[in-house]
């Protein structure tokens, strides 16, 4: 059982079947996708997020391969405003997210990312949790950032805008514990 995350602004609900028409409704925009992967389809097609709850994301949470979430804000908690996955047995790609265009700059992936590597790292046991991403996603980067990760590669990679220079991101259970504690000192200071 994959459980509902909370924190200051925000409800983490596991993903179901029944999200696949807001998620239709929220993720084919150019602004979202075009850092993402190139396995995401584009154009997205109709049927693009039952397909992908149906073939991808519920079958790895079942067999425990995938952590997936949708991301909503406490204060609308019926309404999907983005989603956050955990991998914990890949090797490059441990954690994948994506927010509406009219939710952003506002801290609130910051604030899952938080959420979601306490669950990495304390419940799921992992020691490393790696990102990858477009070297031109500044958004994705400054989240790395701003959470203590580093950058231990760079290359190519084919996203759904084309191929271009990407990075991987690391950070270690030390490190993010390192990290939380620090900012506990700073706030209690
Ligand atoms: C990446 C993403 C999830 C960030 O979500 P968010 O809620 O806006 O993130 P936050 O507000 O917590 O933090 C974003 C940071 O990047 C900064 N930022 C955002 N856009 C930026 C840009 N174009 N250039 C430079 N910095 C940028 C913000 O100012 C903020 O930094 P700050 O707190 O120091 O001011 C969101 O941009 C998104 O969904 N992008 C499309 C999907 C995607 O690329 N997913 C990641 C694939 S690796």
């Amino acid at each position: 059982m994959i459980p509902e995350g909370r924190t200051e602004h925000l409800l983490l609900k596991p993903l179901a079947l029944a999200d696949a028409p807001q998620i239709q409704a929220v993720f084919p925009h150019w602004e979202i996708v075009k850092y993402l992967a190139a396995v995401v389809p584009w154009p997205y097609p109709p049927d693009g997020a039952d397909r992908y709850l149906r073939e991808v994301a519920l079958p790895a949470m079942e067999s425990g391969s995938g952590y997936h979430w949708s991301i909503r804000l406490a204060a609308q908690p019926a309404q999907i405003i983005g989603c956050i996955a955990l991998f914990p047995n890949n090797e490059n790609e441990n954690r994948g997210f994506w927010l509406d265009p009219r939710h952003q700059r506002q801290g609130l992936m910051t604030e899952a990312c938080a959420w979601a590597n306490d669950y990495y790292f304390n419940v799921l046991g992992a020691q490393r949790l790696r990102a990858p991403k477009a070297a031109a996603n500044l958004a994705s980067r400054r989240v790395s950032e701003k959470q203590g990760m580093r950058l231990i590669h760079t290359g190519e990679k084919d996203y759904v805008s084309g191929r271009l220079p990407s990075e991987i991101w690391e950070l270690t259970a030390e490190e993010w514990r390192a990290w939380k504690a620090r900012r506990k000192s700073v706030a209690g200071a």
